[in-house]
């Protein structure tokens, strides 16, 4: 006997639970009262969400544009052609990449919608597991990608990050390995990248994303590189790079970026996907069904940024102060026992990926150990994929108070490595 859910959704859909971040915090505030009383209120370094101000040049423009005639109404889902033409001179400028803005470029309801939308609109629906398309993923990855993939239809399979691979797996070797496995190689529809990288904060180099894109080339797979913290780094010589800097990329490739991160504005929701015209294209018709695109004040205001020294100083002064915060997480977490070479340290992103304490049996269980008696929101390492067990992913995006408040409730309540 079917439920009435039941009878509506997939079994794909029926299996999917709330998204591990809203979930934390769901916990978080269950335990919020008891942590206040003693001494623990919540600090959360679970959610990749910079919690500084947004610049002020731009949040004043927000407030002059709302007064303008029309700006009010809908948008183009493909974006207005001011911003799609900032983001094509942004491009040029940052990475040296010439984009179309009329066909090679698309506004987005911040970047997880589009790679959301993307990975449906290429995936039909299969119960079984060997005829579902397959999507190769990094593992760990951002743990969108996967319930988005479960939900669509599709398969989500794993390409491991590992020290042993020096984070760069061969991908012909899990092509051949998918296929010993029984998969149809016919049905790898996308190949997912993302550098630097969400959980662990690492980034690569240009040599291995080629070989990337060679892949993807060869066998008329797309390649789907996920660039929302590209501009997240503060060691010049690890300053993320764009796939179409690389030969070849825009005939097999899409890139999605976002304005989350480096503005500080997660809340806002725009972001872009660019490359291929014809993925593009077709992920715009698609979209132009479901979306009325960004709100004009947004579009206007966020163009401008995007190519005004004031945005990039901002972006500057950001990634200084995400050096400084990971210094201080870096030397904390030493001072509590866990080794952490110098050059195991990327300067990209905000996240510190670090492995469990030996006692713990797992991720989860060192983490909400954490939670109950620190007050501190850690994310299990699983929660990113299988190779994540054992790990803790923290987000440094808090004060600097806060950061060193953690590591002295850390000390205080026993949470050393060994
Ligand atoms: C790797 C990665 N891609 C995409 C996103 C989504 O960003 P947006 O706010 O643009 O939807 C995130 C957010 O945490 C992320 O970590």
């Amino acid at each position: 006997m079917f439920t009435f859910e039941e009878k509506l959704f997939n079994k794909d859909v029926m299996s999917l639970d709330t998204y591990i971040m809203f979930k934390l915090k769901e916990r978080t505030d269950e335990l919020k009262d008891e942590l206040t009383k003693k001494n623990r209120a919540p600090i959360s370094l679970s959610m990749g969400a910079p919690t500084m101000m947004p610049p002020k040049k731009l949040l004043e423009r927000v407030k002059e544009l709302m007064d303008e005639p029309n700006i009010h109404l809908y948008a183009t889902p493909r974006g207005e052609l001011y911003f799609r033409e900032a983001i094509a001179k942004r491009m040029k400028n940052r990475f040296g990449v010439d984009l179309d803005p009329v066909n090679e470029i698309f506004s987005l309801i911040g970047s997880k919608e589009g790679i959301a939308h993307l990975i449906r609109f290429l995936t039909t629906q299969k119960e079984d597991k060997f005829e579902k398309d397959i999507f190769m993923v990094p593992d760990p990855c951002y743990a969108s990608y996967l319930q988005i993939i479960k939900c669509s239809g599709g398969y989500a399979y794993p390409v491991p990050l590992t020290p042993e691979n020096d984070f760069k797996p061969d991908m012909e070797e899990y092509f051949h390995k998918l296929k010993e496995e029984g998969f149809n190689p016919d049905k790898v529809k996308a190949v997912i990248i993302n550098f630097p990288n969400n959980p662990m904060g690492i980034g690569t180099t240009k040599e291995y994303v080629q070989s990337v894109v060679d892949f993807c080339r060869k066998h008329q797979i797309l390649l789907i590189s996920d660039a929302a913290y590209c501009d997240l780094y503060f060691a010049e010589d690890e300053k993320p790079f764009s796939v179409f800097e690389l030969k070849g990329a825009k005939d097999i490739a899409v890139e999605f970026h976002s304005f989350s991160k480096p503005y500080a504005i997660t809340g806002w929701r725009l972001g872009w996907v660019c490359g291929n015209a014809a993925v593009v294209q077709r992920l715009g018709k698609g979209k132009s069904t479901i979306d009325n695109g960004i709100f004009k004040v947004l579009q206007k205001a966020c163009a401008e940024i995007l190519n005004d020294p004031e945005g990039d100083e901002y972006i500057k002064q950001g990634n200084l102060g995400y050096r400084r915060k990971q210094e201080i997480m870096i030397k904390g977490f030493r001072e509590l026992g866990w080794d952490i070479p110098d050059d195991k340290i990327s300067h990209t992103t905000f996240y510190l990926w670090l492995p469990i304490p030996k006692r713990f049996n797992s991720a989860y269980e060192f983490c909400e150990a954490v939670l109950e008696k620190s007050g501190i929101v850690l994310v299990p390492g699983n929660a990113f994929g299988e190779h994540g067990e054992g790990y803790f992913r923290l987000s440094f995006v808090c004060s600097d108070e806060q950061l060193r408040e953690v590591i002295d409730r850390l000390k205080a309540d026993g949470f050393s490595y060994n």
